[in-house]
């Protein structure tokens, strides 16, 4: 009855709780603030009728009991939402989660699923020799979903429980409530990383133990065209980094404050793919991944900044691309009034290049086009707009064109000229015919 009563006054509190969680949610609620997490327990369960394994899925929610807060308070179960929610609760300050998933819960994607370290036991100091079987060691990872950061922790189920009634599949059930520590957590950040050609990229990736643990870190890196190769090795052992592409490389001094950070030197197109950084302590290896993209800005020219023509005078507009990567780029030329912020009109039957591609794998190309001058093109501005991922907003390349009316005296003019290189076309004639006589002797 008592035990009845303390949960009405938890409640209470809860309702309170709850309250001030939604005022605090309607500024944008935090993993910080708030210490909970909806992640995702995924298993796959064995089903002995049909010797299948399926894929089972369970909403469950993380919680982060903090014993280090600096109010002295703890969050016990009771003051949740009283809702039946399975609930993995971790002692945070074992591996510190928080700092690293200070962001908008609704940016977060958490995922729970056990661990399998088939026949080898796994000994951590100051765990029991039984946190080897099946049931004892999980993953929780939480992803940013716009790239900014991936965090791995390890959990462990926390001693007091070790008797396990059932010691077949874990599954968590309705309200249950499950107490872990995290000895071992891995982050990465960004996981999305774009660079352009001939920089220097970091990409980092650490990790912390509960203890002074040896640890082993591999950096991998899968190709775009499928190609998969070790980059560098680091053995805790004998504290040495393995090195087997000659442009990436480590710290090896940052290695034991928990920096496993790779850099990678004078970047190459070929250098584009999903890099993994594989840390092992004991049987567990975390593996965390990041995606490089080479993005290399395009160079922008037009043939011509100005034009002055007479009416139905031809010139050609041509616009050249050079040294972009990727090769998907956008180029149009667009035909608008000088001074005026009106809609420009595509300009038709442009004509391309194929896409050239140089040594260092950029690529260029050009779009054109013949522009027979009429009067109504006088005063516009021809531009050529090229869009490309590696550009934060379009590039704009302007050719202004002043178009003459074809007058008498131009006429005239162009006449004279008609004439002059015809009568100079005659006499060249002329003089090749004389030349080209056979001399009389
Ligand atoms: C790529 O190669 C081209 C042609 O050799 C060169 O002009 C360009 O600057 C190179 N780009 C980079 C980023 O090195
Ligand atoms: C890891 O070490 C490198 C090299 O000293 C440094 O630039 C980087 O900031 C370090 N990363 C972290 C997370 O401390």
């Amino acid at each position: 009855m008592s035990r009845r009563g303390s949960l009405a006054a938890g409640c209470l509190l809860c309702i309170g709780l709850v309250g001030t969680l939604s005022g605090i949610r309607a500024a944008g609620p935090g993993f910080r603030s708030s210490r909970q997490l909806p992640c995702v327990f995924e298993t796959s369960k064995f089903i002995p009728l049909s010797k299948e394994t399926e894929l089972v899925r369970l909403h469950v929610r993380l919680l982060l009991s903090g014993t280090g807060r600096k109010d002295g308070q703890t969050f016990l179960p009771e003051n949740l939402p009283p809702d039946k929610i399975p609930l993995f609760i971790v002692q945070e300050s074992s591996g510190d989660i928080l700092p690293y998933a200070n962001e908008d819960i609704e940016m977060l994607d958490c995922r729970i699923s056990p661990y399998y370290t088939a026949d080898t036991q796994v000994i951590w100091p100051g765990r029991d020799i039984r946190a080897s079987s099946s049931n004892s060691w999980f993953t929780c990872t939480i992803t940013h979903t716009a790239g900014k950061y991936t965090t791995t922790a390890f959990l462990v189920r926390d001693q007091e429980q070790k008797e396990n009634p059932n010691p077949g599949q874990f599954l968590p059930g309705i309200g249950e409530q499950f107490h872990f520590s995290a000895p071992l957590l891995v982050h990465s950040s960004p996981t999305r990383r774009r660079s352009g050609l001939a920089r220097d990229v970091w990409l980092h990736c650490a990790f912390s133990t509960d203890h002074p643990a040896e640890v082993s870190i591999q950096w991998v890196l899968q190709q775009k065209g499928g190609h998969r190769k070790q980059l560098l090795a680091y053995s805790g052992a004998s504290r040495r980094v393995e090195g087997l592409a000659p442009r990436a490389e480590m710290v090896l001094e940052e290695i034991p404050k928990g920096n496993a950070s790779l850099l990678l030197r004078n970047t190459e197109v070929r250098d584009e793919g999903t890099y993994s950084c594989l840390v092992s302590v004991a049987s567990l290896t975390a593996e965390q991944t990041i995606q490089l993209q080479i993005e290399e800005k395009p160079t922008v020219t037009v043939n011509v900044n100005s034009l002055s023509l007479v009416e139905g005078e031809q010139h050609k507009l041509v616009c050249t691309v050079r040294h972009y990567y990727p090769h998907n780029i956008q180029v149009q030329w667009l035909r608008e009034p000088k001074d005026s912020w009106k809609v420009p009109d595509v300009v038709k039957n442009i004509l391309s290049s194929s896409h050239r591609q140089s040594s260092n794998g950029t690529y260029s190309s050009s779009r054109y086009f013949l522009l027979t001058a009429s009067l109504k093109d006088d005063g516009h501005r021809y531009t050529c707009r090229v869009d490309h991922p590696s550009l934060p907003s379009p590039v704009r390349r302007s050719v202004t064109v002043e178009v003459r009316e074809a007058t008498s005296t131009a006429w005239l003019l162009l006449l004279l000229g008609l004439a002059g290189s015809l009568l100079g076309a005659l006499w060249y004639l002329h003089k090749v015919r004389s030349t080209a006589k056979p001399k009389p002797y």
